[in-house]
């Protein structure tokens, strides 16, 4: 109960001082968080699995019982706090123990994982929502250029959310939120192969599974989709 408090404490401290970064106030709930980490450990091969944004580690402790013997996990987190959580969790939590060495905490935003990074599953938290369209294109490029061919991206968003705050926004605000639904509009389009509610979450979320084809090439083959509104 201590540890669950104070985790929840550091998130809330978070939120407050990066909100644009943190985007939530509590980490995911544990139906999220199970909704998330479905795709992993639904195959017989060795894999190679990427959680971007795992904060104090929520979704991390629903994938770490379901990693394959050999399947690698990397947690690639941008804030500082949470990355030193997240160390302390694989030393000291015994579920993680087990796990430890094949699971590695990197502190750097991901748009700097370097694309020599292959991965069979791709697990998002980041709060997409609070970025620029632009950024949100060029995060959602860099997930393809990490993909190896069928690799499976799940990412969540908040029930009505966009909607309902461009309801109660600026101008501005407005165009800014209705270009990002439009990309990822575009995005689900293309790759999504299921979704699912999770009403049993504070608030209500759907979690989007992708899976990619193929890595998008470098040429005209796939022309860049360019946000209208933006
Ligand atoms: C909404 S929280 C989700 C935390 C956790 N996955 C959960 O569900 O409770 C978003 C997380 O994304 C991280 N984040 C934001 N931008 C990032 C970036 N560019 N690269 C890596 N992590 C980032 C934040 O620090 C935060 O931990």
């Amino acid at each position: 109960m201590g540890k669950w408090f104070s985790e929840y404490r550091v998130f809330w401290q978070e939120f407050r001082q990066t909100f644009h970064t943190t985007g939530a106030v509590l980490p995911s709930g544990r139906r999220l968080s199970r909704a998330l980490a479905r795709q992993v450990g639904r195959d017989e091969r060795p894999r190679r699995i990427l959680e971007v944004g795992p904060g104090t580690g929520a979704v991390t402790a629903e994938i770490i019982p379901r990693l394959g013997p050999e399947d690698r996990l990397d947690l690639v987190e941008l804030n500082e706090r949470f990355a030193e959580i997240l160390r302390q969790r694989l030393n000291e939590d015994e579920k993680w123990q087990r796990v430890a060495n094949r699971v590695r905490v990197m502190q750097l935003p991901v748009e700097q994982l370097p694309l020599s990074e292959k991965y069979e599953c791709i697990v998002s938290g980041l709060p997409l929502n609070n970025f620029s369209c632009e950024f949100v294109q060029q995060v959602l490029d860099h997930f393809h250029s990490l993909a190896s061919e069928g690799c499976t991206l799940s990412f969540f968003e908040y029930v009505a959310i966009r909607n309902f705050k461009a309801m109660v926004s600026s101008r501005d605000e407005r165009k800014r939120l209705q270009g990002i639904d439009q990309i990822l509009r575009q995005e689900l389009a293309r790759w999504e192969f299921q979704r699912k509610i999770v009403l049993a979450n504070v608030p209500p979320a759907w979690v989007h599974h992708l899976r990619f084809a193929a890595p998008l090439p470098c040429s005209d083959e796939y022309p860049v989709v360019q946000p209208a509104v933006c």
